[in-house]
């Protein structure tokens, strides 16, 4: 089966065309970052304005690429939430009017559970059960993945998602929108001792997140230097912010690990793609008796192609989505 998936939870238009959830033939993806870059962060009015002009030529686009006819596919996938409200509704509303159409069953795609399928589009994934922790710029979230449609929370970000705050500590060290890969850039040259920030485990073996403070830890830091930095000490505090987050995120997919007795480890997102964290995991890896996985960097990032990978598991068990579904903003799993 041929799933066409379409995403617009948040400032990127995407859709992709996957077979058996497995295969992309596929994906076609118009970032937003430069429309928001000026803001410092996502414009809710302006993405959904702009999700409204991408979404039909990147539908296309996909359908060319895959080589493919909108009548050739089994089914339309969608992101409903959790996501911006605006952003989502244009997704939804085009999969809709597409569904009806071509008489084509409408799959109702939680993003996040999506973003664990972005490892089934790689060649070799992992047997079930698995931890999954998809770590972007909206999620910081654990799974227990027990089968394709079985996702166990194990938990979440009590406040800021990681991406969240690698994108405000860029902002407030000024290095633009979104700032992850310019803090991974920085950080390379750093010293990651420099600035001991408190790590936020919150207690002992709990597999939930908070950021939101550590933020603040940067922030107090910067006042309390009371001039600007120099571009040496900029790296530093980089680095230093990126070791603290790192270190919570492999301490708390250890304990994860260590809770549920798997083998395999995802990491999802688009924090995935940190080289710091993507170290990290291949020491544990060489340490501790597990596989990491990881999806291939393009499918971190929100793609359409996940939602269909997804889709597909959903529209084999007949889970097929009404046609008055509407957007969740904040969808729990
Ligand atoms: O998955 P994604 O594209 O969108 C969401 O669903 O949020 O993730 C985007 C987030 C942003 O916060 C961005 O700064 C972060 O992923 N990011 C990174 C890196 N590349 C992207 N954070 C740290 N290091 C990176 N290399
Ligand atoms: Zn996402």
């Amino acid at each position: 089966m041929v799933l066409l998936g379409i995403e617009t939870s948040c400032d990127d238009t995407s859709a992709g065309v996957v077979r058996d959830g497995r295969e992309v033939l596929s994906c076609v993806v118009a970032s937003q970052d430069e429309l928001h870059a000026e803001y410092g962060g996502v414009v809710p009015e302006l993405a959904s304005r702009r999700h409204t002009e991408c979404i039909v030529p990147v539908v296309e686009k996909a359908l060319k690429d895959a080589s493919l006819r909108a009548e050739d596919i089994d089914g339309v996938g969608v992101t409903v939430g959790p996501g911006l409200p605006g952003s989502l509704l244009v997704g939804i509303a085009f999969a809709k009017a597409l569904a009806y159409a071509l008489e084509k069953p409408l799959l109702a795609v939680n993003h996040i559970l999506a973003h664990v399928h972005a490892i089934f589009l790689t060649k070799k994934p992992p047997g079930f059960p698995f931890v999954a922790l998809v770590v972007s710029g909206g999620h910081t979230s654990l799974f227990l993945v027990k089968d394709y449609l079985e996702l166990i929370p194990l938990g979440h970000t009590r406040d800021d998602a990681a991406g969240e705050a690698f994108d405000k500590v860029a902002k407030l060290l000024g290095l633009g929108y979104p700032g992850g890969v310019a803090i991974d850039r920085l950080a390379r040259e750093g010293n990651p001792r420099a600035v001991e920030f408190k790590r936020p485990y919150i207690s002992k073996n709990s597999l939930e997140f908070s950021f939101s403070g550590l933020k603040t830890a940067v922030l107090n830091h910067l006042k309390g230097c009371r001039r600007n930095l120099t571009e040496a000490e900029v790296r530093d505090v980089s680095a230093s912010f990126q070791e603290a987050v790192v270190d919570v995120l492999t301490q708390k997919i250890l304990w994860a690990v260590d809770q549920t007795g798997v083998k395999g480890v995802v990491v999802c997102g688009g924090v995935a793609c940190n080289s710091r964290l993507r170290q990290r995991l291949q020491e544990i890896e060489e340490q501790r008796r597990i596989r990491v996985y990881l999806p291939l960097p393009r499918y971190c990032s929100d793609n359409g192609a996940m939602v269909a990978a997804y889709a597909y598991h959903l529209l084999r068990h007949n889970r097929i989505a009404p046609m008055d579904i509407t957007a969740v903003p904040s969808f729990e799993e």
